[in-house]
């Protein structure tokens, strides 16, 4: 079997002209990522898990390496070199990216934030609105809230509807920052489900948990990132 996403010797700094620096973020990070299966990124704070997913988002530009990216054609994208056009092409029907927070226009209710990504592929608005109140329903979001923003939402709430928003459109490959960081252990068990449920249709996952039981859970593949080391230690560690 290929992999859906291959990253091979990805990187990622941050440069500080006004310090003259380099903050590295992530360095030389080698995954996989097969259809019906998740890959867990495991480490400490700070070793560039969330970092690793917004390289393959885009939402940050790598510094180095490959991910190569198989869409349904077996047609292969390496979403560090890809054009802009392609990066929204493919977050429309290919990758979808349940952040850590969620980010969204105001002012819109929250059965059409969850719409949005079904919306933009097509679906009638009408029918959207009915599968978006199944999963918020399902994610235990009271009813009362589904025609507010989300803006004045808890932080509980919120994830739950960045949640049913990542996992309406059934994406080819779902990213995973944190997803049930804020959730109560029955809203968790609920989400281990739903994750379980699309699995077994075939989406494909690279995802971050907070609890290392809930890795131990739902990874079929585990792997660990270690702090990158900051260029001016590297440095500092030659000349001594
Ligand atoms: N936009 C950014 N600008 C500067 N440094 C960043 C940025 N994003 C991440 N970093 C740095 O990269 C390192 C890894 O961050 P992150 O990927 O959030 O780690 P993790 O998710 O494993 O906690 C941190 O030291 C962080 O400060
Ligand atoms: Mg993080």
């Amino acid at each position: 079997m290929q992999p859906i996403l291959e990253i091979d010797g990805l990187s990622k700094h941050f440069q500080l002209h006004e310090q003259n620096k380099l903050i590295p973020s992530c360095a030389n990070v080698h995954l996989q990522v097969y259809t019906g299966q998740l890959t867990a990124l495991i480490g400490p704070t700070g070793a560039g898990k969330s970092s690793v997913l917004k390289c393959v988002y885009r939402t940050y530009l790598p510094s180095g390496g490959r991910m190569v990216y198989r869409d349904a054609e077996g047609h292969r994208t390496d979403l560090a070199q890809a054009s802009e056009h392609r990066m929204l092409e493919l977050r429309q029907r290919d990758i979808g990216f349940v952040t850590q927070f969620l980010h969204c226009l105001p002012r819109r209710s929250a059965l059409d934030v969850v719409c949005e990504p079904l919306v933009a592929q097509g679906v009638e608005r009408e029918a959207a609105r009915a599968r978006a109140s199944e999963l918020l329903g399902l994610l235990n979001v009271p009813e009362r809230l589904w025609g507010v923003p989300p803006a004045t939402f808890s932080g509980g709430e919120k994830q739950r509807v960045n949640l049913a928003r990542g996992l309406i459109a059934r994406p080819r490959l779902l990213l995973l920052d944190e997803p049930t960081a804020s959730l109560d252990p029955t809203t968790t068990e609920r989400v281990i489900g739903l994750i379980n449920s699309i699995k077994a249709e075939g989406v494909a996952m690279l995802a971050i948990f907070h609890h290392p039981d809930l890795v131990q859970r739902l990874a079929d593949r585990v792997v660990e990132l270690t702090p990158p080391v900051a260029v001016s230690d590297i440095l500092e560690t030659c000349a001594s």
